[in-house]
């Protein structure tokens, strides 16, 4: 009999969880667990927040709070809500655990012992009136792509076009609101996707008669697109700090360390209750385990391409999505 792996995606840890997360990932893939618990599978069913990165930081800014406090409100505030949704998760962790930092090192190292990680001087925003540099969320303008006026450095949440902060038109900080904003030069390291594209390409390929359109159709267009290195660093102070000579004022991408962030928590779980099975039998040469994501389709590009590629490239055999399922978004009033 198999056992029945399910992640939903992380939330962010900023702000409220909507009925965008009930109805995208949080109740399909409750209901789905349940489902699987009742045909007497083994499962594990895990959630947790998604920590590291810009929002937090500008979140705790806004609070007055340290990031870590900031956090801890969060977390807790997230756990409640769902407790009270009567969610069956197995576990409800976090990515900013040693346990995921752990994790995150060792799938780094192998990486950059693989040859997939490289060093490269990049142009980044600087905010002079804020004294830094703006990465991902830190600045806001309008969406080269869709002409969206609230695009975010990362991504459009209109358009689900991954961006460079670089390319938006208008930018601002979204700290201060400041326009008088510079491009500077800056080390950072990339992860060389293009190396994997083959590999990861044949792979999609596997999954045609199983993943629903949605899913399938986003992995297809950015491969037919063709991957570009992807940089997974930032000059940020919240986040794990990246092991690497010359980079130790950096910390690795939140969207680096949030996926590996399944893992970690499912180690944070196994370390939390003594009766757990080991969570390495779940995530490395776990033949009999059939692993099901739920999320909403912005972050399908991020589950079927970059986390595989990153898993792909440890050359370890880590438990990948089997069948990945993408939501379109709730709409409201239209
Ligand atoms: N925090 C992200 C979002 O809400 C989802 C992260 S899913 C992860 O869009 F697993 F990759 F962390
Ligand atoms: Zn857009």
């Amino acid at each position: 009999m198999p056992r029945i792996l399910i992640t939903s995606a992380l939330p962010y840890v900023n702000g409220i969880p909507h009925l965008g997360h009930l109805v995208g990932c949080l109740l399909p893939s409750d209901v789905y667990a349940r489902y699987q618990r009742m045909l007497g599978n083994e499962v594990l069913y895990i959630c947790g927040t998604d920590e590291h990165g810009t929002p937090s930081e500008v979140g705790a800014a806004k609070e007055q709070m340290s990031v870590e406090a900031y956090c801890d409100k969060y977390h807790n505030r997230h756990k409640e809500v769902y407790k009270k949704f009567n969610l069956s998760f197995d576990f409800f962790g976090r990515t900013s655990t040693p346990q995921n930092e752990e994790i995150v090192n060792h799938i780094f190292a192998q990486l950059d012992k693989n040859g997939f990680i490289e060093e490269k001087t990049i142009k980044q925003v600087f905010s002079i009136d804020d004294d830094r540099f703006l990465p991902d969320r830190y600045i806001t303008g309008t969406c080269p792509y869709c002409g969206y006026d609230k695009a975010r450095g990362d991504q459009c949440e209109n358009c689900t076009k991954v961006l460079d902060p670089t390319e938006l038109i208008n930018p601002r900080s979204t700290i201060s609101g400041s326009t008088n904003l510079q491009v500077r030069e800056t080390k950072h390291l990339f992860l060389k996707l293009p190396l994997l594209e083959k590999e990861l390409a044949q792979w999609v390929k596997t999954k045609e008669p199983y993943w629903p359109d949605v899913a399938y159709s986003i992995a297809q267009k950015w491969l037919k697109e063709g991957l570009q290195e992807r940089c997974i660093t930032r000059d940020l102070k919240w986040g794990f700090s990246v092991p690497k000579s010359g980079f130790e004022d950096k910390v690795f991408y939140v969207w680096f360390d949030a996926p590996i962030g399944y893992i970690g928590i499912s180690k944070q779980w196994a370390d939390e209750n003594p009766a757990a099975r080991d969570w390495r039998s779940w995530w490395l040469d776990a033949k009999d385990v059939y692993y099901v994501q739920f999320m909403g389709k912005d972050n399908v590009p991020f589950h079927s391409i970059s986390f595989p590629a990153t898993l792909l490239g440890t050359r370890e055999n880590w438990t990948k999505v089997d069948y990945l399922k993408g939501m379109s978004y709730l709409t409201f009033e239209g």
